[in-house]
């Protein structure tokens, strides 16, 4: 028994102090095609009609916003704002995240209370803060588009009637499992070739995978372990706006909280599962083409991925909770940089880029 408990503490300690580049601890090649629900293959039909809804703006209720408006194909499939867009009249409490490879994402939001792109689509449609429309509204002016009965009909052909919001939100995840690339540097040296990374590169993929520790959270093919963490970023002054703190009372009431003004900023996963440990943890992100969609973190508190890298060197956030994981880097200035370099090979040569399609109107009276 003591020899068991002497051998256990010898391969902790080798994989605490000398080094993350452990088995279970790797970086992957993202595969050429995302995985997809058996209940939802994607088809060439449920693709192009996921595509016009994705741009169609009549998903909303005034017909200002579409999924485009806040997820741009022109940012990277993000939005380059420190809080994302939001429906007029507000402003939202969270930084968008990008679409790109989201895929490949086991949990979706930055507190990942949803699972599968099908859930998530259901979920802006109806936020009086995203699109403000009421389900049955939306079926009921997709029904008076010839072209969308036409569409549903072809991407849905066993269903009675077609246009439904499952299917709806059917068609457009089928586009999004489309919106993906893995065309990077980092693909390329991890299928073999040694020069699609610089000299510099590597030093950085050393430090992430090494010194710096960071592929303890951002590690697989799609770089997350999609688990939740504290890293303590500091709040953006954003939060403090009025019509900010508007949209996150009314979210935190959404989640089951009777009192929202106790909480003065983002609490993230906590405020779903109500557990105290949870305080401050939000989703460890891809940090696929994380060099064209800045700001960074939950809430755009960083604006450059220097900041980033300063942050983690200091060793996170200054709370008491944080992730042990996270300590004081000491990198030097080469180093910092070299890193960044790395980051930079996370990004595709071909984002990719699709053309908006031009909307059917409504019938005709
Ligand atoms: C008004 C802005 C806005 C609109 C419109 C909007 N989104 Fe989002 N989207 C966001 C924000 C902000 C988040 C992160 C919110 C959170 O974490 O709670 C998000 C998260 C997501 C995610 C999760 C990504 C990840 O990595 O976690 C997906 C996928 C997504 N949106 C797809 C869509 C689709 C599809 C539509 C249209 C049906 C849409 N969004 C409409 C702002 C918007
Ligand atoms: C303890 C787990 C953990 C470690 C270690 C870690 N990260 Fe993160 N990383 C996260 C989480 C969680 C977030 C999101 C935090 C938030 O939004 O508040 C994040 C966010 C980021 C972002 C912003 C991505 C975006 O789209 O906004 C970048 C860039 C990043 N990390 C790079 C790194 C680098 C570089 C290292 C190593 C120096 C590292 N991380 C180490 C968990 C970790």
């Amino acid at each position: 028994m003591k020899r068991k408990m002497f051998t256990l503490a010898i391969g902790l300690g080798f994989l605490a102090g000398v080094s993350f580049a452990d088995h279970h601890l790797k970086l992957k090649p993202l595969p050429d095609k995302p995985p997809e629900p058996p209940d939802n293959p994607t088809t060439p039909a449920k693709v192009e009609l996921g595509k016009f809804l994705y741009f169609d703006p009549r998903l909303s209720g005034d017909g200002s916003t579409s999924c485009a408006t806040c997820h741009d194909p022109s940012e990277a499939w993000g939005k380059n704002q420190v809080m994302s867009p939001a429906y007029p009249g507000n402003e939202h409490f969270r930084h968008s995240p990008t679409i790109l490879n989201s895929a490949y994402n086991s949990l979706m939001f930055w507190d990942g209370r949803v699972k599968t792109l099908e859930e998530q689509a259901k979920k802006p449609i109806i936020s009086p803060f995203e699109m403000n429309l009421h389900y049955d509204l939306m079926i009921e002016r997709l029904r008076a588009i010839s072209k969308y009965r036409e569409m549903f009909k072809k991407a849905f052909p066993k269903d009675k009637e077609p246009i439904t919001l499952e299917n709806t939100v059917k068609a457009i995840a089928a586009f999004e499992r489309t919106i993906v690339c893995n065309d990077t540097p980092l693909d390329r040296y991890l299928r073999g070739d040694s020069n699609a990374l610089s000299k510099k590169q590597k030093l950085g993929l050393k430090l992430f995978t090494g010194k710096a520790g960071c592929i303890q959270c951002h590690n697989g093919a799609n770089l997350t372990d999609n688990k939740f963490h504290i890293t303590g970023v500091p709040k953006s002054k954003a939060e403090d706006n009025t019509l900010t703190k508007i949209t996150r009372n009314f979210a935190i009431r959404q989640f089951g909280f009777d009192n929202p003004y106790q909480f003065d900023r983002d609490l993230g996963r906590f405020f779903i599962t109500k557990n105290p440990k949870d305080k401050g943890a939000f989703k460890t992100p891809t940090l696929r083409n994380v060099a064209l969609t800045p700001p960074y973190m939950h809430n755009g508190a960083f604006k450059t991925l220097k900041e980033v890298v300063e942050f983690y060197n200091k060793g996170g956030g200054n709370i008491p909770n944080k992730d042990p994981r996270l300590k004081p880097l000491n990198l030097s200035e080469e180093e910092k940089s070299a890193l960044i370099a790395f980051l930079k090979a996370l990004t595709c040569e071909n984002i990719p880029q699709v053309e908006e399609p031009e909307l059917p109107e409504f019938d005709e009276n």
